[in-house]
């Protein structure tokens, strides 16, 4: 499996500084590793730009959500065909600021996870604890509810999405979790993908997220368990990134 290497803007960059950024990530970057992908995650916004300089390249990108509806009455939303229409190979769903800040539930969420699946999008699910859920020893009861939901009724393709584990006290705080920590999660999440479909071909990958930076991405995809990184602040500058690309 390719080690997947994710871009996620949040609400950052306007058309000009996507195009500025596209340019010469691409310009630095060259060709890629046959062992690496990496995904850009811009805004809503810059999609059109992603899809007009990324066209023959080897960068791939997505949408940061979605709505679960193919069309109709949503105001202000976005749906999973409209993404594939721009060209969209991955779609994030479920990132703790959507859960946290915007009231998306389980539920919601693995309605985003069955349209995306529908139209042939590939999801990366995110999953975290927060502090006082780890502190009083309920990582393991969180993700497991978190993941239990999301997937309902779509276990037979769990080959065909990605999960990120990103704790949510290691999201822009500075603080990663430990590469130990990160990896016990991981395997964690590894067993209870086994026990929801015992005949998954393992093409899922765990990916790590929370605090990235060029400093810490190699000693995390180093390891086996770590099916790559979901990059916020740090994938902003092209410098940083491209550091994170090649870290690999
Ligand atoms: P930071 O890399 O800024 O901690 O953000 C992580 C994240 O939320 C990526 O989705």
């Amino acid at each position: 499996m390719k080690k997947l290497i994710c871009a996620n803007w949040k609400m950052n960059k306007t058309t000009g500084e996507t195009e500025s950024f596209l340019r010469e990530l691409l310009k630095a970057l060259g060709s890629l590793e046959n062992s690496v992908e990496v995904v850009i995650f811009p805004p809503f916004t810059s999609l059109c730009v992603a899809k007009e300089l990324l066209r023959g390249s080897p960068l791939k990108y997505g949408a940061q959500n979605c709505f679960y509806k193919e069309w109709g009455a949503y105001t202000g939303e976005i749906s999973p065909l409209m993404l594939k229409d721009l060209g969209c190979s991955y779609t994030i769903v479920g990132h703790s600021e959507r859960r946290n800040l915007f009231g998306e539930d389980d539920e919601t969420i693995n309605k985003k996870l069955k349209a995306l699946l529908k139209v042939g999008i590939r999801p990366i699910l995110c999953v975290g604890e927060k502090i006082e859920e780890r502190n009083a020893n309920l990582t393991h009861k969180v993700i497991e509810s978190q993941i239990r939901i999301a997937l309902s009724g779509i276990e037979g393709e769990v080959d065909e999405l990605d999960i990120a584990y990103e704790p949510v006290w290691a999201i822009g705080t500075g603080n990663p979790a430990t590469v130990e920590d990160a990896k016990e999660v991981h395997t964690f999440i590894n067993k209870l993908l086994d026990e929801l479909n015992p005949r998954r071909e393992g093409r899922t990958r765990i990916l790590y997220g929370g605090s990235v930076k060029p400093s810490n991405a190699k000693e995390f995809l180093k390891e086996r368990e770590v099916g790559g990184l979901l990059v916020g602040g740090a994938s902003l500058e092209v410098s940083s990134f491209l550091d994170i690309v090649n870290s690999l």
